[in-house]
């Protein structure tokens, strides 16, 4: 984690209907196909959990939300949904940090095993999990319309035994 990550003080709030018009510029900073605001408030409440992380940094009297996790949670069983950090503040180690919140919130719940999709071409979301221990289980060929705007994507399958 890099200095500037570590000067400032971060929090979770568990993210509510009234969270996405914060966390919608985050969505579509971060995506080439983001969620409408109707998909995202879709996957608030009910068997969805989600959080928000916060900075408060030291020379700055407002807390900003600069990423967010969604997580959907079905007898024993997560899957991540979404997981953002600003462009401004990727590369710090909040990612890893939200991964980690995801995964522990997912075990209170009575998660057994993790399951995600990653478009094939976004490495580094496919690194921070990786390094989180999951694996490949399975590869969609063309699940994805192309970031590029042409053609489309596979995505990769991972999951996660908790
Ligand atoms: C994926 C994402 C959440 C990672 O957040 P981040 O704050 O940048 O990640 P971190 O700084 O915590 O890095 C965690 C790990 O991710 C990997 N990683 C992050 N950026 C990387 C990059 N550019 N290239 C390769 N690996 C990278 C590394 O393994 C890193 O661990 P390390 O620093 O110990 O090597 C962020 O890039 C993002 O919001 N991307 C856009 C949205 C998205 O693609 N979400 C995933 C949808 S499946």
């Amino acid at each position: 984690m890099s200095n500037a990550a570590k000067n400032i003080t971060k929090y979770f709030t568990e993210i509510v209907l009234t969270d996405v018009d914060k966390l919608m510029p985050i969505e579509l900073a971060c995506h080439s196909h983001p969620w409408s605001e109707k998909t995202f408030l879709s996957c608030i409440g009910g068997r969805y959990f989600g959080e928000f992380v916060q900075v408060t940094e030291q020379d700055l009297s407002a807390d900003h939300a600069i990423g967010f996790y969604i997580g959907e949670y079905v007898i024993g069983e997560a899957t991540l949904m979404d997981i953002c950090v600003v462009p401004t503040e990727q590369g710090k180690g909040y990612g890893k940090v939200l991964l980690n919140q995801f995964l522990a919130q997912a075990k209170k719940l009575g998660t057994t095993k993790v399951f995600l999709e990653v478009r094939a071409k976004n490495i580094a979301a496919q690194m921070l999990y990786m390094n989180a221990g999951f694996i490949e289980i399975d590869r969609r060929t063309g699940y994805y319309p192309s970031s590029s705007g042409f053609g489309y994507e596979d995505a990769i399958v991972m999951s996660l035994k908790c």
